[in-house]
This record gives C-alpha cells, structure tokens and sequence, in this order.
C-alpha cells in the first residue's frame, strides 16, 4: 500500500487526477465513487478535459453502488449523481457508464447482471475509492465479508445519518443499498482511496495501521497489490506512522503503473 500525504483536498485532488490520467489516455476501464470526497478529483479531470484535451472517449465506467429504492431519475440516485459531478462534463458516450438500477423489481438479479457486465468489459483498470466513517467502502458495511460480491445490504445507521445531509431529513434517506463486494472491488488492477477531512482520521488509521477486519471493511485494501491511499493533512492527523509514510513518498513517476 502507497500512502500519499498532501496539506489540502485540492492538493489531493491533483495526485489523484495525475495517477488517473494516463489510464484515461489509455482508455482504460473507471471505476467511479460518488459522494462529496472524489468532488474535487472530478473538477480537476473535467479542468484536464476542457483546457488541456484530456478525452474519456475510450473510456468506460462502472459506479461502484446505488441506493435500492430510488430510481435513476432522482436527483440523489448515484446514477444521476455521477452524471452531474463529472461525466455530463467530459466526452465519455453515456451508455458506457455503467451503474446498478436502484430500481431492480429483482435485485439479485440485477447484481448478478452487473457482476458480469464487468467481466465482461475485462475487469475495472483503476477504482476510485473513498471512505465512510465507520471504515465502509462503497456501501459494503462493517462485518461486510472481505470476498464479498455486489449484492443488496441494509446501510449502517452511521451511513444513514452522514448521508442526511443530500436529503430533506435523514427519514428519506434509502435504508438498503446496491453494492459492489469487497472480493469485487479486490480485483480491480489499481485502488486509489481518498479520503480527506477530520471527520476521516479514524477510518484511515483503521484501515492503514488496523488489523485486517470485517470491522472495517477498508482494511482489505492491505491485501491489494496496487493501491494508493491519498489523504489529507486532517485525515492523516491519527496516523501512528506519519512520519515515516511521508518519508517515503512514492518512488515513481505519478502516473506510472507500479506495484507495491
Ligand atoms: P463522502 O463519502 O465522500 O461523502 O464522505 C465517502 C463514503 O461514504 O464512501
């Protein structure tokens, strides 16, 4: 696991978009997160795309989940979500983001549907990832088995209430989510896990000096050959080991397919 210091979320945001850069070139397959941490890593792909000729028409996405009970039309589905954070603003064909229906009338259908759907685009080149305050990644919750695959889960209480804040009230947030696994997400060939914020600092710690747990969900990535844990100042702020990770600050060029 690489693990990346900067002082701010823009600073952040730039790592992040210079690691995805050259598998955007490439046309790679994305792997996309919703929520506000990748925000600031979308300004800066859609600021490449405009004013420097970055193109995604290549590329292809998959979402990493989706609320169950909403359908794609609401404004808070991640459908629509991702649509209006970042890919209504760059050149990638709408068909090829792909996300999981929150309004599946047969869900272990549809998760069966999406599993495949990604195999058969020949796996995610390079997932985006953040983290929920309780150490969740996309919605795989804690006691979430680390091979897990995409599947319907009921969201943590946690999640519900840090999720209040998209909604009117915590009552209209979805209680039960789409989700890719854990064991999904593992193969991807690159992970890169953002995470920025004091609200993070525990999770990160969690899941960079933690023991490998169900507990927190995020700590698989320790089992993962190519990740890249990108934080901020404030979510570095627990780390035991800080002084050393910005010590050894990666040794190739960003950007660079490496393993670690
Ligand atoms: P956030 O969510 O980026 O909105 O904090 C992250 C997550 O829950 O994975």
């Amino acid at each position: 696991m690489e693990i990346i210091i900067r002082h701010t979320p823009a600073e952040v945001a730039q790592v992040a978009a210079s690691l995805l850069e050259p598998f955007i070139r490439t046309g790679a397959t994305l792997g996309l997160a919703t929520g506000s941490t990748p925000n600031p890593t979308y300004q800066e792909l859609i600021r490449r795309h405009r004013e420097e000729g970055l193109s995604f028409a290549k590329c292809r996405a998959f979402l990493l989940d989706e609320y169950y009970g909403l359908p794609a039309s609401h404004e808070q589905s991640y459908h629509a979500t991702i649509r209006r954070e970042l890919t209504h603003h760059i050149d990638i064909a709408d068909e090829n983001v792909h996300s999981l229906d929150g309004a599946a009338v047969d869900p272990a259908q549809e998760v069966e549907d999406y599993e495949e759907a990604i195999e058969d685009a020949g796996g995610v080149d390079i997932q985006i990832l953040g983290i929920g305050t309780n150490g969740h990644i996309a919605f795989n919750e804690p006691t979430s088995s680390l091979r897990s695959r995409t599947r319907l889960i009921t969201l943590h209480p946690r999640t519900v209430a840090d999720n209040a804040r998209f909604f009117d009230s915590s009552d209209e947030v979805p209680r039960h989510a789409l989700t890719q696994g854990i064991g999904t997400i593992m193969e991807a060939r690159h992970l890169i896990l953002i995470a920025t914020g004091p609200a993070k600092a525990d999770a990160a710690r969690a899941l960079i000096e933690g023991p490998l747990s169900a507990s927190c969900p995020a700590s698989a990535l320790q089992l993962h050959n190519n990740a890249t844990v990108l934080l901020d100042e404030a979510a570095a702020a627990n780390l035991e080991g800080l002084a050393y990770y910005k010590a050894k600050e990666p040794y190739w060029p960003v950007g660079e397919t490496y393993s670690c």
